[in-house]
Parts: structure tokens; C-alpha cells; sequence
């Protein structure tokens, strides 16, 4: 069936000298994706984590590989365990990592090998505010993000909080990767528009692969 939402495939947006918007790349691996992400919430399902400063996020999140990015009245953190199941975070589907080595690789980082994932899901009216990856050990290694289900606008910034931000339309299918120098861009999301998207129904789904230590 094609994908009316999704923009055509192998066409490549530079966003700055190492961060890109890879359109489509991964509509190949949608199908297997989605399939990924439905056995991994059926056993650490999406959850809205509370902020350090005890407000309740608007995305909903869950993750998948070595190590899961956790949020509580303790800090940001990244955690071998989901704390609400206990247990290790589901694995890496093959198709996830596959995706993650492909895109990075495609975005001029050869031999990503991220070791987390974070799953957000968001409902029309949710937004992400303008944030830094500040987490992860590894500063340098990219961040590889990719987008399924209802449209979005990324804003993509600079290095310090205030500096301007382009306005990055994303659909179905798109990967944004930021790596290297551009890997500690601030970045956020506009709130998602009401609609609904044919294979995904009211809502974005977003992969975001990073490399922790
Ligand atoms: C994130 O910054 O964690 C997610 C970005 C997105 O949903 O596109
Ligand atoms: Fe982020």
C-alpha cells in the first residue's frame, strides 16, 4: 500500500555538518519496527515518567537494549532494569539495530553500535520541549531517531539553549541523525497536529538510539 503520509525515500536534508534528515529511510523496516515495538511494551509498556521536579511528561515512554533512559524524583538516568517490571529492558530486535547501523552509517558515521533505545509515543497536542541529550557518557557517538505514525515538527537548534531553531518537518519513515560536533545540539518537538495516520492511528511513535558508554 503507499503511504501517502510518508515522503519519498532516498532523499537527504542537511541540518548542519553532521546532522541530517534522512527521508524515509526507514519505511523498509516500518513493518518490523512496529512489530518490535508491540512486543516490547507488551512487556515494559509505555509508561509518562515524573520529571526530577515532580511533573508528570506528556510522552509517553518505554525502551528496549542494554540500557533504558529513566526518569523520577531522583534525576535522569539511564538504568539496566525498568523499574516498573523490575527485570532487564526487552532486547534489541535485530531489525531495530539494523536500522540504527544503517542510518548512522548513511549519515557518515560508520560503525554505530548504539546501546539504548527509547521508545516515546506521542498523542496530538503532546509536545517535547527544547532539551539536550546530556545523559549518555559517549558525546560524540550519534543519535539516531526515527519517526513513524503521525507527522511532526522537529526543531532543531544550536549548541546553547537561546540560539535560533529550524522548524524540521517529519513524517512516517523519517530518521534524524546528529552526531559529532552537532551531537550536543538542543532539540525538541512542537505539539503534534489531530490526525490520524492510516497504519498508526492518534498517534507519533519516535526510536531514539544512542550510545551511553
Ligand atoms: C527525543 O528527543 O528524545 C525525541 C525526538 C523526537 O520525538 O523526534
Ligand atoms: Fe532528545
Amino acid at each position: 500500500m503507499s503511504d501517502l503520509f510518508a515522503a519519498p525515500q532516498g532523499l537527504r536534508t542537511d541540518l548542519a555538518a553532521q546532522a541530517c534528515v534522512l527521508h524515509g529511510f526507514a519505511l523498509p523496516f516500518a513493518d518490523a519496527l512496529l512489530a518490535g515495538i508491540a512486543a516490547i511494551t507488551a512487556v515494559s509498556p509505555f509508561r509518562h515518567l515524573i520529571t526530577p521536579g515532580g511533573h508528570t511528561m506528556q510522552v509517553a515512554m518505554s525502551n528496549c537494549g542494554p540500557l533504558g533512559w529513566v526518569s523520577d524524583r531522583r534525576g535522569y538516568r539511564y538504568s539496566a532494569c525498568d523499574p516498573l517490571t523490575e527485570q532487564a529492558w526487552p532486547p534489541f530486535p535485530e531489525s531495530f539495530l539494523t536500522l540504527a547501523h544503517a542510518a548512522a552509517a548513511e549519515a557518515g558515521f560508520d560503525g554505530h553500535v548504539p546501546d539504548a533505545c527509547l521508545i516515546n509515543r506521542y498523542a496530538p497536542g503532546t509536545r517535547l520541549s527544547l532539551h539536550q541529550d546530556r545523559d549518555e557518557d559517549d558525546r560524540v557517538a550519534p543519535i539516531v531517531s526515527a519517526s513513524l505514525g503521525l507527522p511532526a515538527t522537529f526543531l532543531f537548534g544550536g549548541l546553547a539553549r537561546g540560539d535560533k531553531t529550524v522548524r524540521v518537518p517529519l513524517v512516517h519513515g523519517d530518521v534524524v541523525v546528529w552526531g559529532g560536533a552537532d551531537r550536543m545540539r538542543f532539540h525538541g518537538v512542537l505539539p503534534i497536529r489531530p490526525g490520524r495516520h492510516p497504519v498508526l492511528g492518534e498517534q507519533r511513535l519516535n526510536l531514539t538510539f544512542r550510545k551511553v558508554r
